[in-house]
């Protein structure tokens, strides 16, 4: 049976063409650390991770690729992040469709005296910025907000939210978990302070790779989040100040670096525009499609403006994880079913506690993809009725 990956919110597949390669070209030819050795394959090593800040930095609209930090993947830049900035008294404001990589850490914060106010959105969620004055307060210290929905694909309007934060002199913090490398994400436009991204899935790298990036001053006011050896500095037992190396103790997942610098290089050569297109186009017609079966519940906008890849049903008459099952099972088409790890998206979206099944488009999909899963969608749908 011929696997249809419909999951690429969760994680892009197949990752982007010269990933493989790079990684196994790391690990086969070169295999060093970075930092800290005098000799050529240490060299090599060390010139594509620079060039790798620099693809990022490039990508974001930065100005500095040193302020490129590398971490595990958005989790865990965003626990450093939050972590790092937040102190006893602060309070924090957060749309009400965030991912738990930001609820979690925010209600483990909790016990260190730190409170949040949700942003409620709209039930197609779509957040009104203005909605935002009203939960300022004198203690507000930081917006933390995701760029785009990771069930309903509904992108928010961060430009806005940029703005009222620099109107307001709070720092404002974007997971771009869901956007970057389908949308084009500058840092200076959204007048960010820290942006955290993914390597896995609009990226089209490989797992365990993921980042962050920090203005000057936002990175002064962090604290660390683990210390370590960086190769820098190495006769003094206290932290670098500098970036990257204040917040990268310890090794670098070098092979990842190596298969995202490759991925990267994809993205350039094939153009942010040319594989948002093509998204939109697949996300379009499987929309369209959708909107011709009886009794199913589509999450979010159905147009194709402002929204991502992703796109979540509800069906209400039946099992929502039975019906992913059984795309699987019966037609080898991958979904993903459930909570998608955001409970408050769901409260939201009105899909709490059923959850929904989610689609999840890449440019690597073709029409014949779309058309087969929506052939298996009536045909699962009209056998259970
Ligand atoms: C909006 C959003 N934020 C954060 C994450 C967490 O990503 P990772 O597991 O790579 O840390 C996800 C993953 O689904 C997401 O969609």
């Amino acid at each position: 049976m011929r696997q249809i990956y419909l999951d690429n919110g969760a994680t892009s597949f197949p990752k982007a063409p010269g990933v493989v390669d790079a990684m196994t070209h790391f690990l086969a030819n070169v295999g060093s650390n970075t930092g800290r050795g005098i000799y050529e394959s240490s060299f090599e090593a060390e010139h594509i991770v620079y060039e790798t800040r620099e693809l990022i930095a490039e990508l974001f609209h930065f100005p500095t690729p040193s302020h490129v930090i590398f971490t595990k993947n958005i989790t865990e830049s965003i626990n450093v992040i939050l972590k790092g900035i937040l102190r006893a008294g602060d309070h924090v404001i957060v749309s009400s469709v965030e991912h738990n990589a930001v609820m979690r850490p925010l209600h483990a914060l909790a016990s260190k005296g730190i409170t949040f106010s949700k942003v409620k959105c709209s039930t197609e969620g779509v957040l009104n910025p203005e909605d935002i004055r009203q939960e300022i307060k004198k203690e507000t210290r930081a917006v933390v907000m995701t760029h785009a929905s990771n069930v309903s694909g509904t992108i928010l309007d961060l430009e806005s939210v940029g703005q009222i934060c620099r109107d307001n002199g709070i720092f404002f913090i974007v997971d771009a978990a869901q956007t970057v490398g389908f949308v084009d994400v500058d840092f200076q436009k959204l007048q960010a302070d820290a942006i955290a991204f993914t390597g896995h899935k609009s990226l089209l790298g490989p797992q365990g790779m993921g980042g962050f990036i920090v203005s000057e001053a936002f990175a002064k006011s962090m604290t660390t989040f683990i210390e370590g050896g960086t190769g820098s500095l190495s006769d003094r037992e206290t932290q670098p100040e500098y970036l990257p190396d204040k917040f990268e103790a310890g090794t670098l997942n070098i092979p990842g670096i190596y298969g995202l610098h490759a991925a990267l290089q994809y993205l350039n050569q094939t153009g942010l525009e040319n594989i948002q297109k093509k998204e939109l186009h697949l996300v379009t017609q499987f929309i369209l499609g959708l909107q011709e079966m009886e009794g199913i519940r589509i999450i979010g906008k159905k147009g194709s403006k402002e929204r991502t890849g992703v796109v979540s049903i509800d069906v209400p008459e039946f099992d929502n994880a039975s019906i992913s099952y059984q795309l699987y099972a019966k037609y080898g088409i991958a979904t993903r079913c459930g909570m998608h790890c955001a409970p408050s998206a769901h409260e939201t979206l009105g899909t709490f506690p059923q959850g929904t099944v989610r689609f999840s488009f890449s440019h690597f999909n073709e029409m014949n993809d779309v058309t087969d899963a929506l052939k298996a969608l009536k045909e699962i749908i009209s056998e259970q009725q």
